[in-house]
C-alpha cells in the first residue's frame, strides 16, 4: 500500500476528525498557523484550491501545495474545485498532495479520473455539490477512496450549512463501493452542525471559518469535538 494512501486508513483510525479549511488562514504566517494546529492537535490539513471557473472564487495551485509541503508533516487533503482537473493531478501530486479530490461535475469520466489519481499514488477522493444527486457519483464509487459531501456551495467559505445534503451519506453508504469508503463533509461546519454531521456518519469535518475566526485554534477546535455525536 502506498505511504499515501495509509493516510486513508490512519484518518479512519482517528475520524471523526476535524480538517481544517486552510481557506480563511493567514497566509502570510503559514509556519506559525501550522504550529498552532498541530498544538491543537489536527489530523490532517485541508486545501482549497480554485481555479475561477469551476467556482467563481480563485485561490492557489500547485506551487503553494510543494510551500505547505514543506511546512508540514501532516497529511495534505488538496480539494480541487477546477475544470480539466486531469491535466494537473500527476502535478499535484508532484507538489506533495496526500489526498486529490476532484468534482464529479467537473469531468465526463470520473471512474478514469480517480484510476489516474489512484495511479499517481495519491488517495483519490469524489466531491459532489448540493445540487448533485448521489447517482451521479455511483459508478465512481468502486474508483474512490474517499467521497467528499459539499454542504456549501463551493467556492467560499463562512456560508451557511445546508443541512438535507446528510441524506447523501446514508445513500452513498448503501452502494456499491460506498459501504466503507472513507466519508467528508465540507462547508459550513460549527458547533450547531457538527453534530448532526457526525450522527450522520460523517467521518471527516472540515472547518474554516468555525477555527480562523476564532483566537484560540486549540479551543475551537475542542469546542467543536466536544459536539461530535456517534453516528445512529
Ligand atoms: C468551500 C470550501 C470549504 C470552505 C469551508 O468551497 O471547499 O472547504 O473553505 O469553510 P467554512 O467552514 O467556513 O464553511
Ligand atoms: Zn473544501
Amino acid at each position: 500500500m502506498s505511504l499515501r494512501r495509509e493516510c486513508i486508513s490512519s484518518l479512519k483510525e482517528v475520524s471523526p476528525a476535524i480538517l481544517p479549511s486552510l481557506l480563511l488562514c493567514d497566509f502570510g504566517n503559514l509556519e506559525q498557523e501550522f504550529e498552532r494546529l498541530e498544538e491543537a492537535g489536527v489530523s490532517a490539513l485541508h486545501l482549497d484550491v480554485m481555479d475561477g471557473v469551476f467556482v467563481p472564487n480563485f485561490t492557489y495551485g500547485m506551487t503553494i501545495v510543494a510551500a505547505i509541503r514543506k511546512l508540514t508533516e501532516l497529511p495534505l487533503d488538496v480539494h480541487l474545485m477546477m475544470v480539466n482537473p486531469e491535466k494537473y493531478v500527476q502535478q499535484f501530486y508532484d507538489a506533495g498532495s496526500d489526498i486529490i479530490t476532484v468534482h464529479v461535475e467537473a469531468t465526463d469520466d470520473a471512474p478514469a479520473l480517480l484510476k489516474q489519481i489512484s495511479d499517481t499514488g495519491a488517495a483519490a477522493g469524489i466531491a459532489i455539490n448540493p445540487d448533485t444527486p448521489v447517482s451521479k457519483i455511483e459508478a465512481a464509487l468502486p474508483f474512490a477512496d474517499l467521497a467528499l459531501v459539499m454542504s456549501v456551495h463551493a467556492g467560499f467559505g463562512g456560508q451557511k450549512f445546508i443541512e438535507p445534503v446528510l441524506e447523501k451519506i446514508q445513500q452513498i453508504r448503501s452502494l456499491p463501493g460506498g459501504e466503507d469508503i472513507l466519508l467528508e463533509v465540507d462547508g459550513g461546519i460549527n458547533v450547531e452542525t457538527i453534530g448532526k454531521a457526525t450522527e450522520q456518519g460523517a467521518q471527516l469535518l472540515v472547518a474554516g471559518s468555525a477555527i480562523f475566526n476564532q483566537e484560540d485554534y486549540s479551543l475551537a477546535i475542542s469546542d467543536l469535538m466536544s459536539k461530535v455525536k456517534c453516528p445512529q
